[in-house]
């Protein structure tokens, strides 16, 4: 049986997807903490300074819209790949069966953390305490949902790249 017996190349769009889905959830994350590098909004450009955080960004966006761009996109790249695999029980198809639901779900509770964001600033704006108070327990547990499920999907992507091509 040789060793490739499907396209070698299957993998390459989930290769992409995955970087997108990296770079989408790393940038938020830096500038969020403007750990090395800030972002700013306003025409494109870049600053560099030899002081932190080092790097300004300057952008029509906010980071988190980049968060959401990038992690879509790169879902859909992602199961383009699964969508296209045809084995799902070996240890590689589980772990990418695995992969394809935890995806859906980050996807799903993203868009309810950005639901429980903007109810927790409109109780800020409005000055309802008891709300703000009631969206900010919310809001962490759903973050740390939505931080595990970002942790699962790396484990299985370890074991999916560990395990590929065996
Ligand atoms: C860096 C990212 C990834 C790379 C390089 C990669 C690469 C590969 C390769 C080379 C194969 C074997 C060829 C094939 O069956 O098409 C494979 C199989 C598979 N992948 Fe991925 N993959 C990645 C991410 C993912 C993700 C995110 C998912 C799920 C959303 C996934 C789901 C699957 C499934 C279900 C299979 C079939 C398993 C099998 O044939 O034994 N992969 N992958
Ligand atoms: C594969 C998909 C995704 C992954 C791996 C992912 C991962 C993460 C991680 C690790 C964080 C924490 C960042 C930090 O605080 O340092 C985060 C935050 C967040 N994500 Fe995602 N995410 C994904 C998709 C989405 C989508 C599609 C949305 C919205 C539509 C979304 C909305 C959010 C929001 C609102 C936060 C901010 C939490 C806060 O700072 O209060 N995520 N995401």
């Amino acid at each position: 049986m040789p060793r490739f017996s499907r396209p070698p190349s299957s993998g390459s769009p989930a290769s992409f997807g995955v970087f997108l889905i990296f770079a989408g959830t790393a940038y938020y994350a830096l500038t969020k903490r403007r750990l090395i590098i800030e972002h700013r909004k306003g025409s494109p450009g870049i600053v560099v300074k030899p002081e932190r955080p080092y790097i300004t960004v300057f952008g029509p966006v906010y980071p988190m819209t980049i968060h959401h761009a990038f992690t879509i996109a790169g879902t859909i790249l992602a199961l383009i790949h699964f969508a296209t695999c045809t084995d799902y029980s070996t240890l590689a198809g589980k772990a990418g069966l695995g992969m394809a639901i935890v995806l859906i779900l980050m996807n799903i509770s993203g868009f309810y953390g950005r639901y429980v964001h903007v109810k927790l600033e409109m109780a800020a704006r409005k000055k309802q305490s008891e709300r703000l108070k009631r969206f900010t327990v919310l809001l962490r547990k759903w973050k740390l949902f939505h931080v595990a499920l970002a942790g699962s999907f790396l484990i299985l992507l370890g074991i999916h790249l560990a395990v590929v091509g065996d």
